[in-house]
């Protein structure tokens, strides 16, 4: 019989999720099923009636809006949280999936959304098939997520033009990178990106010992520094620090101005400081995007074709895998101190400024 399957995109954007979507409706139309697309993650759930229309493979054209080549999600997503404090929301959400006449359901989210599609699923009785996004890269189970790749290659590109200044000028420049709590995004935009001063969560960094670290250099005669840091590398007291947006909602931010007043009060070298922002989460996906969005999303609509339920499919050993999904919910997958692209940081004379090294 022809399964109805869902799909959704939850939680912040990243490029690669139309990808994600195209690689969705071809498969699950090829096999004879038929795909309902849910607008604005689960709040097209809460919505009444339901966001959601039918999806069939000429709305996800390569060359159309939503094209495979397009950044962001065309389908919509939002990160507005848990409406668990609102019954009458919740039991909406939960009865969305029978009204629509699912026999699965793909959510496309990151850790919190992941943790909140699934907790739906299980109260509700929803066969839930989980695909990894997040530029963060810190969802358990899965070496990569869709997104990461490209907020590198936009964190690199912007290390890769920061140099000029450093190196015309003899300056630091310092480039704040997001990732929540994980190192991920700097450690590898910091290698690829030639940076001195890769500062990341999972290491914490003493920041008078990265001002010394930068200052020795200048006093080797280096021209300029490049210093990486994580949004969510912990001030001196071992708090995340955070900014307020302007509706008053506060977020991580501000790590790169202190780094950047340490390392001034340490040097002669001027300090300027950048924040990447949500320019690493924008704009087309880069190659190894798309590929990753294409093979998961493909192995998404098998499973959702199938019988599986309550699991991700993840990328493990260049392939595809299924992880279940109590493997994956409220786990962050961290950068391992131990990993080979830190000892490898270290053997290119990279600081992660941890002092008494
Ligand atoms: O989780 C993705 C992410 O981009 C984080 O790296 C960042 O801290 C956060 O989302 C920003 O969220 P928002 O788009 O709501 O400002």
């Amino acid at each position: 019989m022809s399964k109805r399957i869902g799909v959704l995109t939850s939680g912040g954007d990243c490029a690669g999720l139309n990808a994600v979507l195209r690689a969705v409706v071809r498969r699950v139309c090829a096999g004879g099923g038929e795909v309902v697309g849910i607008r604005d993650g689960i709040d097209g759930l809460r919505a009444r009636p339901i966001a959601a229309a039918p999806l069939r493979p000429a709305d996800v054209e390569c060359d159309g809006a939503g094209g495979i080549g397009q950044g962001g999600t065309w389908l919509g997503t939002s990160n507005s949280g848990d409406p668990a404090r609102d019954p009458s929301a919740q039991a909406r959400i939960r009865a969305a999936y029978g009204e629509l006449g699912l026999d699965a359901l793909i959510g496309v989210g990151g850790d919190g959304s992941l943790r909140l599609l699934r907790g739906h699923a299980s109260a509700a009785g929803w066969r839930l098939i989980g695909v990894p996004k997040t530029i963060d890269n810190d969802v358990a189970g899965t070496d990569l997520a869709v997104g990461h790749a490209s907020a590198v290659a936009a964190a690199t590109d912007a290390l890769d033009r920061l140099r000029t200044t450093a190196e015309s000028h003899g300056r630091v420049m310092v480039l704040e990178v997001m990732g929540r709590d994980t190192g991920h995004i700097a450690l590898a935009s910091g290698i690829a990106g030639g940076a001195d001063a890769i500062l990341i969560p999972e290491i914490p960094p003493d920041l008078n010992a990265v001002a010394g670290d930068i200052a020795a250099r200048h006093r080797h005669g280096h021209r300029g520094s490049l210093v990486v840091v994580a949004e969510g590398v912990p001030d001196p007291a071992g708090a995340a620090v955070r900014r307020r947006d302007p509706g008053g909602g506060a977020h991580y931010g501000g790590i790169g101005e202190r780094v950047g007043r340490a390392i001034a009060a340490a040097t002669a070298a001027e300090v300027r400081v950048t924040v990447l922002g949500h320019l690493q989460r924008g704009g087309p996906p880069v190659a190894e995007d798309r590929l990753l969005a294409s093979v998961l999303g493909v192995a998404a609509a098998e499973r959702a074709l199938g019988e599986d339920g309550d699991c991700m499919v993840g990328w493990r050993n260049r392939a595809p895998c299924g992880v279940p999904l109590g493997q994956v919910a409220g786990r962050l997958r961290r950068v391992d101190p131990a990993d080979a692209r830190v000892a490898a940081a270290r053997g290119l004379g990279m600081t992660f400024g941890e002092g008494g090294a």
